[in-house]
């Protein structure tokens, strides 16, 4: 039998389901998530849960000013996924690491801050007589570090476990395994204009607007004929440690790797950045040169092996700058895509952003959106925008 909803959420990613919970709080009315495996358990398992925009940019521009307004909305975030669900996502504010190895990274490192600082991004230089007292597992072959005092990091896996304990709470309609087969509009461009989704292995699901979150398989729903404009997955691996008497207060980050401490005594070190399709496979050669370059910054290393490897596919789009907002003149078909290695980061303030587009005031980001984007899926098109 056919179900009616307000909104369909493709994906149930950490994007999706933070835009369902936000949505759902501001009553809009009846969310569904559809999710073709478990929600929460791709990308955004995968992550590292780095909040570190100032040490990963240059500049104050637009992408950074939305990675900083993102970030600002975390510390209220967890407060309130605490209190909802009491699940903690361990939000550290303390600050991330860029690390210098050579004299010749070190002046690259101390040119980077001067450029930062004149931007206005807070960094600082660290020397290495200090470095002990700073971060005591660092090793003696770093010779200069920069320290970003705002960045920060979260629990990833925690972040979407409370996410999806708040979304049910709040009666979103959660879909896991349910494959959507087919897309159809009716009355497109018309007051009672809707949209329905066929599911494999679910019941056929009408909506008055559908958002696209769908992270690296957005492609299935959007497409382009300009093969320089798809959707790509570019893979991430990433491999972790128990460790015992060792413990690194930031994260970590040098040209090769990052390293992420968590309280559970895990550290994860990542990550490659691969273009090789959907294969969510991990390699002995890649893992092998993550473990290298992770030993290079905390010498202790050395003496224990890795107990977990994994991969992730990170949502590329065109250069990589994410999707958010309507989708071009198609009213109600909302894309939340493209993060690519901020998924994690920017989740709140696209949620939020989406949700404002709900109220008819919402800031869009999605200036990269191409002309001639064509909305379908299972190679139906629908409708161009
Ligand atoms: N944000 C880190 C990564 O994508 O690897």
């Amino acid at each position: 039998m056919k179900q009616t909803k307000e909104v369909i959420i493709f994906g149930g990613g950490v994007i999706g389901l933070m835009i369902a919970r936000e949505l759902a709080k501001r009553k809009i009315g009846q969310i569904c998530i559809v999710e073709k495996g478990a929600v929460g358990m791709g990308s955004s398992w995968a992550a590292a849960g780095m909040l570190s925009p100032d040490c990963e940019s240059l500049e104050k521009d637009g992408f950074y000013g939305l990675c900083k307004a993102s970030l600002s909305l975390y510390p209220a975030l967890a407060e309130e996924l605490r209190s909802e669900t009491g699940i903690d996502i361990e939000l550290d504010l303390k600050g991330s690491l860029k690390v210098a190895h050579s004299q010749q990274e070190a002046a690259v490192l101390t040119e980077t801050v001067k450029n930062q600082n004149k931007a206005g991004i807070r960094a600082e230089l660290v020397k290495s007589q200090s470095l002990k007292e700073f971060e005591p597992a660092l090793s003696d072959q770093v010779s200069l570090v920069a320290f970003y005092p705002e960045d920060g990091v979260v629990e990833n896996r925690r972040l979407v476990a409370a996410l999806r304990r708040s979304c049910l709470d709040l009666n979103v309609d959660i879909k896991e395994h349910c494959l959507a087969e087919g897309l159809s509009a009716n009355n497109l461009g018309k007051p009672n204009q809707t949209f329905v989704v066929r599911l494999r292995n679910g019941p056929e699901i009408e909506a008055k607007k559908i958002v696209i979150a769908a992270g690296a398989w957005s492609g299935e729903f959007l497409a382009h004929e300009n093969r320089d404009i798809q959707f790509k997955p570019i893979r991430g691996q990433m491999l972790s440690y128990r460790v015992r008497n060792l413990e690194l207060g930031h994260i970590i980050q040098s040209e090769e790797c990052y390293l992420v401490y968590r309280r559970d005594r895990r550290l994860l070190v990542g990550s490659t950045s691969e273009d090789v399709g959907f294969k969510k496979a991990v390699t002995a050669e890649a893992l092998s040169r993550l473990r290298e370059s992770a030993e290079a910054l905390i010498p202790a290393l050395k003496s224990i092996v890795p107990n977990e490897a994994w991969a992730g596919l990170r949502p590329k789009f065109a250069k990589g700058e994410p999707l958010i907002g309507p989708l071009g003149n198609i009213q109600d078909v909302l894309v939340a895509t493209g993060h690519y290695r901020n998924g994690i980061l920017l989740a709140p303030i696209t949620a939020k952003i989406i949700s404002d587009c709900f109220d008819g005031n919402a800031l869009v980001y999605n200036q990269f959106l191409p002309h001639d984007i064509r909305i379908g899926l299972g190679g139906k098109l629908i409708a161009a925008a």
